[in-house]
């Protein structure tokens, strides 16, 4: 077996371990707990991309209206045109809203070399493709792993200026003190005058927050339900699915929108033979997608160690990318 082979299986099987250990461990909370982060095998991804194709999602859209409308304006807040830099993407899947940044930069004559970071090789081979045919000028040096090993690496191989983006609301998906401490793991592997770009999604009309995670053709429903499924097939699970139903809150005041199932009776589930007990009624908390208020992300650029340089917002005023500077 060649060694590429040989770590390829070593990770597969650490990942896989470290799987079993997290679910073994939230279900062992009061209350029951699930990682959103496993949301995302092969159905999820999928039904992810219909989620930001649903009229009631606009988060996707309106970021992609800043990426798209307002390049310039994000070019003047992150480059000078003298300064060589690294532009280094934490999750960047498809890289389709940034595209529009990086035709822009490359049009510009910008020297710069784009990172991109995805825990899916896949996801990445697709992207250097799509780069290659769309804008073939581009320096492109994709990292496959974990954020914060890939980041290490990215600092590491980089002697430049660094710009890291964080997009799509992916923030929103910890609570405020997985957050500070993301933020602030980012800015100590970071030097001062780099930046570092977040998209936030805002407090808005609870309404309309609430319709894009409840939505009528209860994809997000199926979203929540597929980690059981993946559970299941996984780690050698048997929970019965359709025994559990979605139920998705979203507080104003806190700005929290959270989404749970329900266990629909008493049951039992095994995994790896270990038995779990669910009341009916019982939750499993499943996911947090935080709202922010321009409050709310002065605290965490603060309480991390850095600066709002400059914020850019989509015309609805719904969503914000915060530059920031350490
Ligand atoms: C990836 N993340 C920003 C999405 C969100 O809005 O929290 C995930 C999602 N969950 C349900 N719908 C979309």
């Amino acid at each position: 077996m060649n060694i590429q082979l040989q770590q390829d299986i070593q990770i597969k099987n650490d990942d896989s371990r470290r799987f079993r250990s997290e679910v073994w461990e939230g279900l062992s909370e009061d209350p029951k707990k699930l990682s959103s982060k496993y949301f995302y095998d092969k159905t999820g991804d999928h039904l992810f991309q219909k989620i930001m194709a649903m009229p009631e999602y606009y988060l996707t859209k309106c970021e992609l209206d800043i990426f798209q409308n307002k390049t310039d304006e994000i070019v003047k807040a992150i480059s000078n045109i003298n300064e060589s830099f690294d532009l280094i993407e934490l999750g960047a899947g498809d890289a389709m809203k940034s595209s529009f940044l990086l035709k822009k930069l490359v049009e510009k004559g910008a020297d710069f070399t784009y990172m991109p970071i995805d825990i899916s090789g896949n996801i990445l081979s697709v992207l250097q493709e799509n780069m290659n045919q769309k804008i073939p000028e581009l320096k492109i040096f994709p990292l496959e792993g974990e954020y914060f090993d890939m980041l290490d690496k990215a600092t590491y191989i980089s002697k430049r200026k660094k710009i890291v983006l964080f997009l799509g609301g992916n923030i929103g998906n910890m609570d405020i003190e997985e957050a500070r401490h993301f933020c602030g793991e980012v800015k100590r592997k970071l030097n001062p005058g780099d930046l570092f770009l977040l998209g936030f999604d805002l407090k808005k009309n609870p309404h309309t927050i609430l319709a894009a995670y409840n939505d009528s053709a209860g994809l997000t429903a199926s979203f929540n339900l597929n980690l059981l499924t993946r559970i299941n097939r996984e780690l050698h699970a048997d929970f019965e699915v359709e025994q559990f139903q979605h139920y998705q809150t979203y507080d104003p005041v806190s700005g929290a929108c959270r989404s749970f199932l329900v266990s629909l009776c008493d049951q039992k589930v095994e995994i790896e033979n270990r038995s779990f007990y669910f009341k009916e009624n019982e939750l499993i908390d499943m996911e947090i997608s935080q709202k922010f208020s321009e409050q709310d992300i002065k605290k965490l650029a603060k309480d991390s160690g850095f600066h709002i340089l400059n914020e850019i917002k989509d015309s609805k005023n719904w969503f914000v990318d915060s530059i920031w500077m350490i």
